[in-house]
């Protein structure tokens, strides 16, 4: 986690370093720092909190420097502290270092430099980086230094690197973590991120594993770690740099769920043929045999895109001659699952370069499983780790609770759900046609419970100081309920369980009272009955209901305390229609209690380590 960024340019490298730091502050958040070189002198700052403690501190230092480096941290080694914070320097401060990452066998070099003579200032692994490029490095040549102190480590990676001798050069190299470079006019960028960029540049050139970089003012160097040097094209950008601003909104996390119907309606749109109910897909071409010979699929993913699978598993399962299972990506690497090239291994993610999936997918190649990456971030790890990539279209993310990324991510599901059935036979375009004609009517669906937004802070008004809740669903809306439970806990750090219904008299029962209010998710669409008796459940405790559902009736209004009414569709739509009020509930009740949304304690954007 945390956010890397590099600069060698003409502009005033410190602000333009501050701004870039806000945009990387969803990944990390607990200290920050700079680095910068005005001649042969390097500055450095840095502080524990947020970015704009650390633009308190140097706001009256004056700087001409036109080259430096940022650093957001989400500590993982030592305390969120000013001297953990990046950069971290070598014994005579002349080498400056900041990293994203974890490196692994840190403490015996640690020690080795300490016996060495080396003076360390922090607790954290980063700082041997510093030490080594020291030992190896001669005056001359930053990139052969940082190149072989690299060598020895292991672990995962993005840094950039400073030094007073090379006052024109910012050294970057990346392992596992994610790290794009930007080329603008004299003068180029590094960042852990494309919507950092986008603000300075559109064309960008993407690092893979085991590469490094030299960037100087009218160019960048690029070589592997055998020092080769490695053209690559670079490629152009789309995303406008304005949709990633806030645009008016209080905050990111309600941008994005008002831009759901957009980014659903893009994340299906050329994807599929209204009159025929085909589903054109041409990204996934090279692997139509491999689809064709497939015995078994595996969705594999974290948290929410977790989420988005398990609401695949149940739909899919519908159509679907073959077996699917979905497993989180943390424990499918390692529970040594039987793969092979009949093994269908589908990884879903934002993000695109969450450690625990992508060494799912890393598992899975190895042992001959095609894989299909279903990916927001254009260009990200796992796009490159992957035989195809499905993107998903929300635009740039950067709320830390995922929300328009999960309703993409269900539409992208439900596409390849087609797809692949299509595909093998198992349903002919006729039976989709009328599924396809039902999503295309998502966006306008999606609009119409946004305008309800009112009623649901209302509600969120009466319940924002109660510290349990349980969210239950079934069958397709189990997933929802996890995820309406995880998004209440994520911003406004209140205690909540989400259960598959049925499972509530197996345990959760015990902790109804009349204090605890349970949301219960209910559609006409499948076990109606069932959950309408859960229902009756909590109440017969004095439990308090709030019901969300699309078959309004006399029963259900006469067991419930409060209602919101979800407008009808298809089973392809209703996990989808269904999150949406969950989203403005956790949403309005985390404003209340006056949390940090974007930036939810403890948490970042994409999770880089395992
Ligand atoms: C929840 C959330 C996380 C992510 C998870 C996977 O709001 O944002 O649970 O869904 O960390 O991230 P990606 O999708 O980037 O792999």
């Amino acid at each position: 986690m945390c956010g890397i960024v590099g600069y060698v340019g003409q502009r005033p490298a410190k602000e333009l370093l501050l701004e870039a730091l806000k945009h990387l502050e969803y990944r990390g958040y607990d200290s920050a720092g700079i680095a910068l070189l005005e001649g042969n002198q390097l500055f450095l700052a840095k502080r524990a909190g947020k970015v704009s403690e650390l633009a308190e501190l140097v706001s009256k230092k004056s700087s001409q420097a036109t080259v430096g480096l940022g650093h957001t941290r989400w500590a993982t080694h030592g305390p969120p502290t000013d001297s953990n914070a990046h950069p971290h320097c070598d014994c005579h401060q002349k080498i400056a270092v900041i990293h994203n990452g974890i490196i692994e066998n840190y403490l015996p070099f640690k020690e080795e430099l300490q016996a060495r003579g080396h003076l360390f200032r922090s607790q954290t692994d980063s700082e041997v980086i510093a030490h080594l490029i020291e030992e190896h490095y001669d005056g001359t040549n930053l990139l052969e230094a940082v190149k072989r102190a690299l060598h020895p480590l292991r672990g995962a990676y993005a840094i950039a690197v400073l030094a007073a001798d090379s006052p024109d050069e910012v050294v970057v190299a990346r392992q596992g973590s994610p790290l794009v470079l930007g080329l603008g006019q004299n003068e180029n960028f590094a960042a852990s991120d494309i919507p950092t960029l986008l603000a300075f540049t559109k064309t960008v050139v993407f690092l893979n594993d085991g590469e490094l970089a030299v960037l100087r003012r009218h160019g960048v160097e690029l070589v592997d770690r055998e020092g080769r040097q490695i053209y690559r094209e670079p490629q152009q950008i789309e995303w406008n740099a304005v949709t990633a601003y806030k645009q008016g909104y209080k905050h990111f996390m309600l941008k994005e769920i008002h831009e759901q119907p957009l980014a659903f309606a893009n994340t299906l749109q050329n994807r599929y043929e209204l009159g025929t109910g085909r589903i054109i897909l041409p990204e996934l071409h090279t692997l139509t045999d491999k689809i064709h010979q497939v015995q078994m699929v595996y969705l594999t993913a974290m948290g929410t895109a977790y989420y988005a699978g398990l609401v695949a598993k149940y739909l899919w399962r519908e159509f679907f001659k073959i077996p699917i299972a979905v497993e989180l990506a943390s424990e499918f690497r390692y529970s040594k699952p039987y793969l092979d090239e009949h093994t269908l291994v589908i990884a879903i993610s934002q993000s695109g370069e969450t450690a625990d999936t992508l060494g799912a997918v890393r598992e899975a190649r190895a042992r001959g499983a095609p894989v299909i990456a279903i990916v927001n971030v254009a260009g990200a790890t796992l796009t490159r780790e992957s035989d195809a990539t499905l993107y998903t279209h929300a635009g740039p993310e950067i709320s830390v609770a995922s929300t328009k990324a999960f309703v993409a991510q269900l539409a992208a599901l439900n596409l390849l759900g087609f797809f692949i059935a299509q595909q093998r036979g198992w349903l002919s375009t006729g039976q989709t046609r009328p599924a396809i004609e039902s999503m295309a009517r998502g966006p306008t669906l999606i609009e119409q419970l946004l305008q309800k937004e009112h009623e649901i802070a209302r509600l969120a008004q009466i319940f924002y100081e109660k510290e349990h809740f349980l969210f239950l669903g079934r069958d397709l809306l189990y997933p929802i309920a996890l995820e309406g439970a995880l998004k209440l806990k994520e911003i406004s750090y209140i205690h909540a369980e989400g259960y598959a219904a049925g499972e509530l008299k197996h345990g959760p029962i015990a902790l109804i009272d009349a204090q605890m209010p349970t949301v219960v998710l209910v559609t006409k669409e499948s076990v109606y009955e069932k959950v309408f008796s859960n229902i009756e459940e909590v109440k017969a405790r004095r439990g308090i209901v709030i019901t969300v559902t699309d078959s309004l009736n006399r029963e259900i209004e006469h067991v419930s305390d409060f209602i919101i009414e979800i407008p009808q569709s298809s089973r392809w739509l209703v996990p989808i229609l269904f999150v949406v009020p969950l989203q403005l509930f956790a949403y309005h009740i985390a404003d209340l209690r006056g949390t940090d949304i974007d930036q939810p304690r403890n948490l970042a954007k994409s999770v880089t380590v395992e």
